[in-house]
């Protein structure tokens, strides 16, 4: 079996390294694309480096843009490679620009080479239109032939659209795989230490979603209740590139004095930095599932969450909507007050790191329907 992995932005080198390793472990032929959509070393070649995962075989440096610009040059730049390398399968994780542009390529030549579409992460659902990942999402799943999800909610959610039971495979969550995996690396790494903070007396945050970063207001109340927590403990807040450039051209350097701020941290790093903390406010979806299975405590700061297993299984709360200052203060008291879990306490069904097993005997058992009837 010859499987075309796909992966572009931060959140999914994760996702693909324990599946590329298990691809590898049973012999089957793995072919890497990076979209290049992400590209500082801080957001790209860090996470190769500490996840082991070996050189892609095709870059296509596809940079920074517009959501169209973006997406049509991963969709130029794919087209040649896939049609080159004819995979048995086109494998997509989450549900970036590189998620959708790669999706789209591959079903439109799906009758020429017979590559079959997986998507890894399907099923997830904010309902929010408004965010580029819901859009990326529910094309990606509309687009696969096969549909892998990483928990039980998220079945549901695609029968409601008309997929076809038996298209949808329950797999797990393979970025688990990753974390329960590089775990101990992390914590001898112990970042926060190097940071000068003790572990469980930090806050941890993160903040890139364009919802939270794009408008002065919006970016104001997060970074002022960061800066008011830090009177009580020391917020560290490693800076995505959008939430900089934003940050600065709003005038807001006054406000990230108050918090340790530093450049984007590498999966080790970050890994050991969120273990570390006594709460995580965070905007990321990621985080969501890693502060689950960590046992630490999790404020989202977003008006709703595509992973609502993180609430009812897992040790995360939404700050309430709209935010403000007070809001995200009165929900970072909240989740102080919570005790820390044990790792894999009380963990969603499939995040147990195994995930990248069954979605490859996944990919190897599934049949698919033919073209007219998909
Ligand atoms: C993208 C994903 C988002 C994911 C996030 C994780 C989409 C629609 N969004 O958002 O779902 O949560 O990645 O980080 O795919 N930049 C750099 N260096 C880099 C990457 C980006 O400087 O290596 C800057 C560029 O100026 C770019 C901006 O950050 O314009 C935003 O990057 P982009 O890939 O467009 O979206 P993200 O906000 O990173």
């Amino acid at each position: 079996m010859k499987v075309m992995v796909v992966a572009g932005a931060r959140p999914n080198f994760m996702k693909i390294a324990p599946v590329v390793s298990e691809l590898e472990k049973r012999g089957h032929q793995s072919v890497l694309v990076h979209t290049g959509q992400h590209y500082d070393a801080s957001m790209s070649q860090s996470f190769f480096d500490d996840l082991g995962i070996r050189a892609p075989d095709h870059f296509l440096g596809v940079g920074g843009g517009s959501h169209a610009s973006q997406t049509a040059r991963i969709m130029e730049r794919f087209e040649p490679v896939l049609v080159g390398a004819r995979p048995d399968w086109v494998l997509v994780p989450g549900d970036v620009n590189s998620t959708l542009g790669a999706s789209l390529v591959t079903v439109k030549l799906k009758a020429e080479l017979g590559t079959q579409l997986a998507h890894l992460e399907a099923g997830l659902r904010s309902n929010d239109w408004r965010m580029p990942e819901e859009v990326n999402r529910v094309l990606t799943d509309r687009c696969s032939d096969l549909l892998l999800t990483p928990s039980r909610d998220a079945r549901a959610n695609l029968i409601a659209e008309g997929i076809d039971d038996e298209r949808i495979h329950f797999v797990g969550n393979v970025m688990i795989d990753t974390l329960l995996l590089r775990l101990d690396a992390a914590r001898e790494r112990d970042h926060a230490r190097t940071l000068g903070l003790e572990r469980d007396g930090y806050v941890a945050a993160t903040l890139h979603r364009p919802s939270n970063v794009d408008e002065s207001d919006a970016l104001r109340v997060c970074l002022e209740a960061f800066a008011r927590i830090a009177e009580r403990m020391p917020v560290v807040l490693p800076l995505h590139p959008r939430t900089q450039q934003r940050a600065e051209r709003f005038g807001f350097r006054g406000l990230l004095d108050a918090i340790t701020v530093t450049q984007p941290l590498g999966y080790l790093e970050m890994l050991s930095v969120t273990d570390g903390a006594r709460v995580v406010l965070t905007d990321s979806g990621g985080l969501q599932e890693e502060t689950t299975v960590l046992g630490v405590p999790c404020v989202t700061l977003r008006e709703q969450t595509e992973r609502p297993v993180t609430i009812e299984q897992g040790t995360n709360r939404l700050a309430p909507w709209p935010l403000t200052v007070a809001g995200i203060i009165a929900s970072f008291e909240d989740a102080l007050a919570r005790p820390r879990r044990a790792v894999g306490e009380d963990c969603p069904d499939g995040w147990d790191g195994r995930a990248a097993e069954r979605l490859v005997s996944s990919l190897e058992s599934f049949r698919t329907a033919p073209v007219a009837a998909a």
